[in-house]
């Protein structure tokens, strides 16, 4: 067993469904976590985990500053408007810290990619690129998560309310096609954060993926099951139709079909995702 050095990290989304679990893995691992959380009028926020709660906002980058940290998780979500996400990646890298920045798969667009692939965002992430070349090329670290799953939450809560909605199990699709979806487990996912905080490697870039390519049509029906709504097929949902409730941008979104590997991230961190996959956990598990 080799010692962990104890460090103090800031974490932005400290609040939300990765940034929750992050911020509580780190803690557990003995880091003293900063949470950076939004103000709201009248309402003490607690963030399970943090040592201390600062006030601040990506859209105002002097609520930013963070000389007073070795590392800062950027976890909190993305308002698509790439200068507010480049002002707010400059002033956090002007402390000195050291930067881990989630990203997602969907800046690599459809198909077949790994770590070293080029980027290829679908339009509802086209801002992920300069965001990424900005944290890379100043020695930050970038992570890109699969659809995350777990402890009932995540898009896959979104499909089992949708299947509650409708009746059945849908998955969006586009052209017919059924897509597959790389995933990871909250986890799994806070434990890939924690060994970047400790190990990871400046200018690289990690793919928080447990499974590569999980066939939506199992996966909406395992949504379908959630909702107590077992034993049928699921249905192909047209992204034209779909885009009626979640707006076009997302829907083509939930259309991608890819598959992601993170074979690379595995064997660099010695990361093991060992949580039960996407389509069990929707089926008899958290959802
Ligand atoms: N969930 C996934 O499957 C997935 C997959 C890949 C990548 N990602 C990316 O990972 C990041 C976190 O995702 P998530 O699913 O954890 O999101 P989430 O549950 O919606 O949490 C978002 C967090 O961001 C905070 N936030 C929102 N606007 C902010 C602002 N202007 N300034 C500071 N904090 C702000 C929220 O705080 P409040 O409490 O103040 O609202 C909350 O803590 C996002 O960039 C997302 O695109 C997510």
């Amino acid at each position: 067993m080799f010692e962990v050095e104890t460090m103090r990290v800031l974490v932005l989304g400290a609040t939300g469904y990765i940034g929750s679990a992050v911020a509580e893995r780190l803690a557990e691992r003995g880091h003293r976590v900063v949470a950076l959380v939004r103000p709201k009028p009248g309402e003490a926020r607690v963030v399970p985990g943090a040592a201390e709660v600062r006030h601040g906002d990506v859209t105002d980058p002097a609520s930013l500053a963070a000389g007073d940290v070795d590392v800062i998780v950027h976890a909190s979500a993305p308002t698509g408007d790439e200068a507010v996400e480049l002002a707010a990646l400059d002033a956090l890298l002007a402390g000195g810290a050291r930067l881990v920045y989630t990203s997602g798969i969907w800046v690599l667009g459809a198909g077949a990619a790994d770590e070293e692939s080029p980027v290829n965002p679908i339009p509802l992430v086209r801002f992920r690129a300069g965001a990424e070349r900005r944290v890379l090329g100043a020695g930050g670290v970038v992570v890109r998560p699969g659809i995350v799953y777990g402890e009932g939450g995540g898009i896959p809560a979104l499909l089992a309310a949708k299947a509650a909605e409708q009746g059945r199990g849908r998955y969006v699709s586009a052209d017919g096609r059924e897509p597959t979806w790389p995933t990871v487990h909250v986890g799994d996912l806070a434990d890939l954060f924690a060994a970047v905080v400790e190990r990871g490697e400046p200018g690289a870039i990690y793919h928080g993926v447990g499974e590569e390519a999980v066939p939506l049509p199992a996966i909406a029906k395992a949504a379908a099951e959630a909702a107590g709504l077992g034993g049928a097929e699921a249905e192909a949902w047209p992204v034209e139709e779909a885009a009626g409730d979640f707006g076009p941008a997302f829907a083509e979104a939930l259309a991608l079909g890819q598959s992601v590997s993170a074979a690379r991230t595995r064997k660099a961190l010695d990361w093991t995702p060992s949580r039960p996959g996407l389509v069990a956990d929707l089926a008899g598990g958290s959802y």
